[in-house]
């Protein structure tokens, strides 16, 4: 398949959803550097620079490359960037965010009371980490086989290169690294995450993406006749963006061009308090526990039909049944995927502060017509990939105890404007969309400052009455994370001979 994109030099998870390919098993590893060893560690990025996966399309055909058993991938730090020897007019180049940290950014995140850094995992709590490795398997042993060949390399550089240990697991150990899962029922892999969502459906479409033409129905930009794809500049650097511009990158081009910045956070899900308020307001919500879970997330728990097409019990039996009797897999993921706020202008199917009208408001801010050029002006500058896997298991459906989550990376070509922008106006914030501080149900930072509430919509000429969710206790919390810089295979190279020249 010919990409307009050089996918040999692009990182392979920028473009997959490796969780989605059948990589099921995950393992997320962070490293420091002696900083006065950097030259050591150089040879360190050499000797793990043939595992790195990159982008190239998996089959049998020319351009294409037989699927892995495994794959890996690396991220730095601004502070693993400096500690490998970056020259300081190129280090200067990146953003202030990045050079920050995300434990830094802690206001604009809202990462307080249970998600304040103090509270983090152990690997967050001292010097900033340096390098982040990540590895997926298609099966444990695969995944296993790979660590103990990336623990090799750690070893040849006598310890230039260490593991930041410190990862919380359920009897509060000290994890060497981060384990993650899909999530198996009745022991077969599915796409659930721990409060019970059909999960991973969402993800942008973007130019050069292999099969972008054929996905970009609900997932690209919205525009006046349908969908089309969004620049690809939007999350690689060194290609033109949505406003037909650079993202703002780096010198030289080398370094940035075909690399991204990507977000990565560790959160921790209270499936007992979500269980728990959902029985007591499923029992006088009009439609009941299963259509308000369903209202809080913007689809139905069980199978991912949007709410939007299926707004109430009957309707969803309709969509179920069509559903059921969709011929191939291309029309099913339709049915998922391809979909617009248009018809619930007053929220009365999808709720505004439902979680995914939140992270991706579509066509639905633009009030005035004609006032942009194309309807999803406001919110295709917002998107971001979404990577990374559940982790932990859940043993008591009705107790909080236990360490179990989401791990998500967050890939983009500016941290601030689509990752935090999401985090700080659309989840923790409402205005936007006209509900003041109501935040996004599932994920806002609740009972911060004041009990928290959000409105259940219905339509503007409905005789009933909204429905006020009150006292909404705080169903996420982050345990960790940072901000890193995913580099092409080009910039790793050279990363690694220390060659990074930005005169
Ligand atoms: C524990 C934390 C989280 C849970 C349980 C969760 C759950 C979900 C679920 C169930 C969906 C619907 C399935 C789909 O459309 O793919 C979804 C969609 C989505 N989520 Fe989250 N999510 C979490 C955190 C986040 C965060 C931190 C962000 C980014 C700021 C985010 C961004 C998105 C996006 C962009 C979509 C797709 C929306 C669309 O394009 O329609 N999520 N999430």
């Amino acid at each position: 398949m010919i990409s307009k994109l050089d996918l040999t030099d692009i990182q392979g998870n920028l473009i997959r959803a490796y969780g989605r390919a059948s990589f099921q098993y995950a393992r997320y590893v962070f490293f420091r550097v002696d900083g006065a060893r950097g030259a050591e560690a150089r040879e360190f990025i050499k000797a793990i620079t043939k595992y790195i996966t990159t982008s190239v399309t998996w089959g049998m055909g020319t351009d294409e490359v037989e699927k892995p058993l495994a794959t890996t991938n690396i991220a730095f730090t601004y502070d693993g960037l400096e500690a490998l020897g970056l020259p300081r007019a190129s280090l200067f180049g990146f953003p202030p965010e990045f050079a920050m940290g995300m434990k830094n950014r802690k206001d604009i995140l809202g990462d307080d009371g249970p998600s304040a850094p103090e509270r983090w995992d152990k690997v967050w709590q001292g010097d900033p980490v340096h390098i982040f490795i990540s590895i997926n398997g298609q099966s444990r042993d695969a995944l296993e086989q790979r660590y103990a060949e990336i623990m090799r390399c750690v070893a040849d550089s006598q310890d230039a290169v260490c593991i930041v240990a410190g990862h919380r697991g359920d009897d509060n150990d000290s994890l060497d690294y981060q384990d993650a899962s899909v999530i198996f029922e009745n022991g077969k892999a599915c796409s659930k995450e721990h409060f019970g969502y059909t999960d991973a459906i969402g993800d942008p479409v973007f130019e050069g993406m292999p099969d972008a033409e054929a996905r970009k129905d609900g997932r690209g930009k919205q525009v006046a006749n349908g969908w089309e794809v969004l620049a690809a500049g939007e999350f690689i650097l060194g290609h033109l963006d949505e406003a037909r511009e650079y993202p703002a990158a780096p010198e030289p081009f080398l370094l940035s061009r075909n690399g991204s910045f990507m977000v990565y956070r560790k959160l921790h899900q209270n499936v007992g308090a979500f269980n728990k308020y959902l029985e007591q307001e499923g029992a006088t919500y009009p439609g009941g526990k299963d259509m308000l879970a369903a209202k809080f997330v913007g689809r139905w728990r069980d199978n991912g039909a949007p709410l939007v097409d299926a707004p109430d019990h009957a309707a969803k039996q309709v969509w179920d049944a069509k559903y059921a009797a969709a011929a191939t897999d291309e029309a099913k993921d339709r049915m998922l995927s391809n979909f617009t706020f248009d018809d619930d202008q007053d929220g009365g199917k999808c709720p505004f502060s439902a979680h995914l009208r939140r992270v991706n408001p579509r066509a639905s801010l633009q009030t005035e017509s004609g006032a942009f050029d194309t309807p999803g002006a406001l919110a295709n500058r917002r998107r971001v990939l979404r990577r990374g896997l559940p982790y932990g298991t859940v043993e008591h459906p009705h107790s909080d105890s236990g360490e179990h989550g989401i791990i998500i990376m967050m890939v983009s070509a500016s941290i601030s404007r689509q990752f935090e922008f999401v985090q700080q106006q659309w989840i923790n914030y409402g205005n936007d969309f006209r509900v003041g501080n109501d935040k996004d149900i599932i994920l806002g930072n609740h009972g911060s400052r004041h009990p928290s509430k959000a409105v259940i919509q219905v339509a503007a000429a409905s005789d009933s009455a909204p429905y006020f969710l009150r006292n909404i206790p705080r169903f996420v919390e982050t345990r960790g994370g940072d901000y890193f810089f995913m580099p092409s295979m080009t910039a790793l190279r050279l990363i690694a001979l220390g060659l990074i020249d930005p005169t």
